[in-house]
């Protein structure tokens, strides 16, 4: 019996492309549905990735294209060194049937199947928050709808952890640092994955052909994709592997317990050079703070047991082996 009913917010993406891959073979999770965004590639790159990747390993999942670009500003520009010209490691992938695509924009979908499943659906989201704001702008009442919202995103300097975009902000916050706000300051149960535990989360070059080796065909998927990812790896941070970013926010959703959290109101800075920080109020501080104060608290994740989320992947990746 699936545990958890998941909307997929994304915006494929290596990273996003491996935490999909593994949510359609995890047996506790029911995708309802998989939302595009723009971020690591242009809208339609993303939307197209994620109609394939949904074809490929979740076949029947709706997939519904959302924004284009920030709520306040022109699209950045994609990030074709990190994730590829084609968002997804340049291997060469077929098209997707684009005629799958559903016809309502993402918010809508968000909105409408949120409504369909009063208390019972996550919203997971690995990519900028766009979507989940225009959702909340539609139809404010489902905050209190959702059970949840996970979110990868943010850094709060946990260990000296600093931003991966700026040295103050995390990509995913930082490409619609207005919309991040307004997610955080929404009254649902809201936990954030940041690079404070992503980082500590690394699947090293030996892990990921493990899961070649043991895999199947997804685990030579995840392989071939990250390729081109683990070369950007150590050419920026000399690192023999991938953060596992997008599936940090997939393992904390199924395994909390593996994760330390802090509690208290998250607001996010949208001007200026830190524009794009995340920054918590943490519920033990007790000084006045009206920017903070009255906001809903947020868990944010500060720490993690890495090798056990790493195994609960190559688990279930290798579980056919
Ligand atoms: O900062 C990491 C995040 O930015 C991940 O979601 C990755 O896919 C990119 O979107
Ligand atoms: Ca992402």
């Amino acid at each position: 019996m699936p545990l958890h009913k998941v909307i997929y917010d994304t915006d494929p993406g290596i990273d996003d492309a491996m935490a999909l891959v593994f949510q359609a073979l995890h047996p506790e999770i029911d995708l309802l549905g998989i939302t595009s965004v723009f971020g690591n590639a242009t809208i339609d790159t993303t939307t197209r990735n994620a109609l394939y990747l949904a074809q490929r390993f979740a076949p029947g999942v709706p997939v519904a294209r959302g924004a284009a670009a920030p709520l306040q500003c022109a699209a950045p520009v994609p990030l074709g060194w990190i994730h590829g010209d084609d968002g997804l490691g340049n291997i060469e992938l077929p098209e997707p049937d684009h005629g799958k695509l559903d016809a309502r924009p993402a918010h809508r979908f968000i909105v409408e199947t949120v409504r369909a499943h009063p208390g019972e659906v996550t919203l997971l989201a690995v990519g900028p928050l766009t979507n989940l704001a225009l959702a909340l702008a539609d139809d404010p009442g489902i905050a209190h709808r959702v059970k949840e919202v996970v979110i990868m995103g943010g850094a709060f300097g946990i260990r000296g952890v600093l931003g991966n975009v700026t040295p103050a902000a995390e990509a995913n916050v930082h490409c619609d640092p207005e919309a991040a706000d307004i997610v955080c300051g929404a009254p649902w149960k809201l936990s954030i994955v940041g690079l404070d535990v992503t980082h500590e989360t690394v699947m090293t070059n030996a892990f990921l052909a493990s899961i070649r080796d043991r895999g199947g065909e997804p685990g030579r998927f995840v392989w071939d994709i990250s390729r081109h990812y683990e070369r950007f790896h150590f050419e920026s941070d000399r690192i023999e592997g991938i953060y596992a970013h997008d599936y940090s926010a997939v393992a904390y959703l199924l395994a909390p317990h593996l994760y330390e959290t802090r509690s208290g109101p998250v607001r996010v800075v949208t001007s200026g050079i830190a524009t794009g920080q995340t920054i918590q109020k943490p519920s033990a501080m007790h000084v006045d703070a009206p920017d903070w104060d009255g906001r809903p608290a947020c868990a944010v994740c500060v720490g993690v047991d890495a090798p056990a989320v790493l195994n609960l992947y190559e688990s279930t990746l290798c579980a056919g082996a």
